[in-house]
């Protein structure tokens, strides 16, 4: 089972494991997203993609449960001299803001089925009118490769769980298929992924 403290001791090395560029999805997803915008970063690890965000003048909240990833978060958006509001939470448990955002960036978080429905009821109340979810995360299929991913099968997502979880919203993409993956030293290669741009109505 993976715990905070797992993931606090992968982020404790100086490298950024997923890099420090964006991911590539939420990149191309890019004229969607304006100014101004208040956005979440579910699971934002060391920060890439909410440190992103804030670059293209977003309104930020980086929400992980590792501690550690979090700090790197922050330093990240020093270093780059973004704002960005930083929370150490349990993605399951936390209390989301009802309509507080307007973007929810949903980037390989993998949670076990009780945990992922519990966040994505939290999404769905955080999610305000006409708000987005963008999310990527590994299916079935990318069992076995070696460019990342959960070992835990019931982790994995795949195009009937975003339809089953997120049916309320409306399908701006749904794709699920192999992407090539070139994301820091952990997600090298192709890859089985799910890619999701759904719109509150
Ligand atoms: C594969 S990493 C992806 C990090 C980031 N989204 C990215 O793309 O670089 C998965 C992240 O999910 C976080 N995570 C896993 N379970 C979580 C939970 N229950 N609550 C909050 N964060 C969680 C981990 O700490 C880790 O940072």
């Amino acid at each position: 089972m993976s715990t905070s403290l797992a993931w606090d001791e992968r982020f404790s090395g100086g490298d950024f494991q997923f890099g420090e560029a964006p991911n590539r999805y939420l990149e191309e997803l890019r004229p969607w997203f304006s100014p101004g915008m208040r956005a979440l970063a579910l699971g934002d690890g060391e920060g890439r993609n909410g440190v992103w965000l804030a670059g293209q003048g977003l309104s930020v909240t980086s929400l992980d449960w590792s501690q550690v990833g979090m700090a790197k978060a922050a330093d990240l958006a020093a270093r780059r001299g973004v704002a960005l509001t930083t929370v150490v939470a349990d993605a399951a448990a936390w209390d989301y803001p009802e309509a507080g955002f307007d973007l929810v960036a949903w980037i390989y978080l993998h949670l076990p089925p009780v945990d992922r429905a519990a966040a994505a009821r939290g999404v769905l109340r955080a999610l305000a009118p006409g708000g987005l979810l963008a999310l990527e995360c590994f299916t079935p299929a990318q069992q076995g490769r070696r460019s990342g991913g959960p070992k835990m099968p019931e982790l994995l997502w795949s195009r009937a769980i975003v339809e089953e979880l997120f049916g309320e919203l409306e399908v701006l993409e749904l794709l699920e298929g192999t992407v090539s993956l070139d994301e820091g030293p952990r997600h090298q290669g192709r890859a089985e992924v799910v890619r999701a741009l759904l719109r509150k109505l």
